[in-house]
């Protein structure tokens, strides 16, 4: 299936929740700019001003952001950047995007924006729509990365690093990658021989759990919303899906300790040789190559993620760059956040960090392909990469996800009552 037909599938808002999120955001009336393209209030002010603005972003793993910020700082002295860095779990960076933005004081002028919370975020009105005089150009870009940063048409983030799913694994273990789930836990008893742990994604109950459900339930051919946005995982597909992560778990080919997962504790599991296959975001690879305390340096390989008779479904991950509807300088702002998405600052990146471009012919550059061989790969992961629901109500509908995944994991609900405990708190969502 082409990515457009893929993103056009899954993009669909949640229509009606979309309304309504118009309708409640309007009564708070909070939203200063609005919320259908910003036409006046904040979002048209402060579009010429330009003095000193603080950019917001989740944990720097590779050191990308600070060279880059030194740059603009020397070329700019009237219009410094300050580097504001949260920690490296999504949750705390969301929570702490929502109550700056709104406190609605302008303390965040650029922040870098999941590719989940751009419908939120826009829904309330806390962003800077990027068109007229704010437009940003994203010729170029992969279609997907600029459907995440769009909300009703508007694109209101800029493309900053896309991701995608991978398989680590241990080529010293392990000689060809396993292509299917069932592949790979039959390569498990090879791990217990070796007294290490066999699979680990990200199972704590927090966003990656979503995208690891997700993944699982998209890979098994079940769904978490239709085209408009209704819940679909009171399924067959999708309880398969949800069995292969419980069955797995409760056999041991998940560690116990899974589920206190995010990314790092798996990242460093991995690279302190005590699991053999991995499921995360390109940024490991620079690092298990790199750090110190790295152990699988030059005994992992990559791979696309296992699925069901070929390759899985990742989950579409990234972040965009929006500028807050209240900051003070935007044309600053805006400067800045063309500045970070630059040809130049992608494949910055990409060597510094491994992390994913969004420019598409950046996957096939000769030179860095060279340097970076895990490329295709990762390029084959984002274009079969699946969106999460788009939905102003995303905070309710992941919540709905992670809770159930969780006590179905865990074995404190059947997968059948988890899955239907799922649908109807995802439906009760939108209408929330
Ligand atoms: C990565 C992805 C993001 C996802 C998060 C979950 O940062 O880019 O989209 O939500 O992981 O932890």
């Amino acid at each position: 299936m082409s990515m457009g037909t893929k993103i056009s599938r899954m993009y669909m808002p949640l229509a009606v929740a979309a309304t309504l999120a118009m309708a409640l955001s309007a009564c708070s009336g909070g939203t200063g700019g609005g919320t259908e393209g910003g036409g006046g209030g904040a979002a048209s002010e402060n579009l010429d001003a330009r003095g000193p603005i603080t950019y917001v972003q989740g944990k720097d793993n590779s050191e990308v952001i600070r060279p880059l910020v030194d740059k603009w700082n020397a070329a700019h002295p009237n219009e410094t950047v300050t580097f504001k860095e949260q920690t490296d779990k999504a949750d705390q960076q969301h929570d702490d995007l929502v109550q700056r933005f709104q406190a609605k004081n302008g303390d965040y002028d650029v922040a870098s924006v999941d590719v989940v919370w751009t419908a939120e975020f826009a829904a309330k009105g806390w962003l800077q729509p990027l068109k007229d005089k704010m437009a940003i150009d994203t010729t170029g870009f992969l279609p997907a990365t600029v459907e995440a940063a769009t909300y009703k048409d508007t694109l209101y983030a800029a493309p900053q690093t896309s991701d995608g799913g991978i398989l680590y694994y241990r080529k010293d273990l392990v000689a060809t990658p396993p292509t299917t789930w069932e592949e790979m836990l039959a390569m498990c008893p090879i791990a217990k021989e070796k007294g290490i742990d066999c699979y680990a994604g990200q199972f704590a109950q927090y966003e990656g759990l979503t995208v690891n459900v997700a993944e699982a339930i998209n890979t098994a051919g079940g769904t978490i919303v239709d085209k408009d946005g209704k819940a679909t995982v009171d399924t067959a597909e999708a309880k398969a899906g949800m069995t292969n992560l419980v069955q797995a778990y409760k056999d041991g080919n998940i560690p116990k300790q899974a589920v206190t997962y995010q990314e790092e504790q798996g990242r460093i599991s991995f690279e302190e040789g005590k699991l053999m296959f991995l499921r995360n975001w390109p940024y490991v690879y620079n690092l298990a190559k790199s750090e110190g305390s790295s152990t699988v340096k030059d005994t992992f390989g990559i791979a696309p993620l296992p699925g069901k008779d070929g390759p899985g479904a990742s989950t579409l991950g990234g972040h965009s760059l929006a500028i807050s509807v209240d900051s003070k300088y935007k044309a600053t702002a805006k400067d800045f956040t063309a500045f970070m998405i630059t040809e130049e600052t992608q494949k910055f990146y990409a060597t510094q960090g491994s992390l994913a471009p969004v420019m598409e012919s950046l996957y096939t550059d000769a030179e860095l392909v060279a340097k970076l061989p895990y490329l295709p790969v990762l390029l084959t992961s984002i274009q079969n990469a699946v969106p999460r629901p788009v939905t102003p109500f995303y905070p309710a509908v992941t919540l709905a996800i992670q809770q159930n995944s969780f006590a179905a994991i865990s074995g404190t609900k059947s997968v059948d009552q988890a899955m239907t405990d799922m649908q109807a708190a995802i439906a009760a969502a939108g209408s929330k």
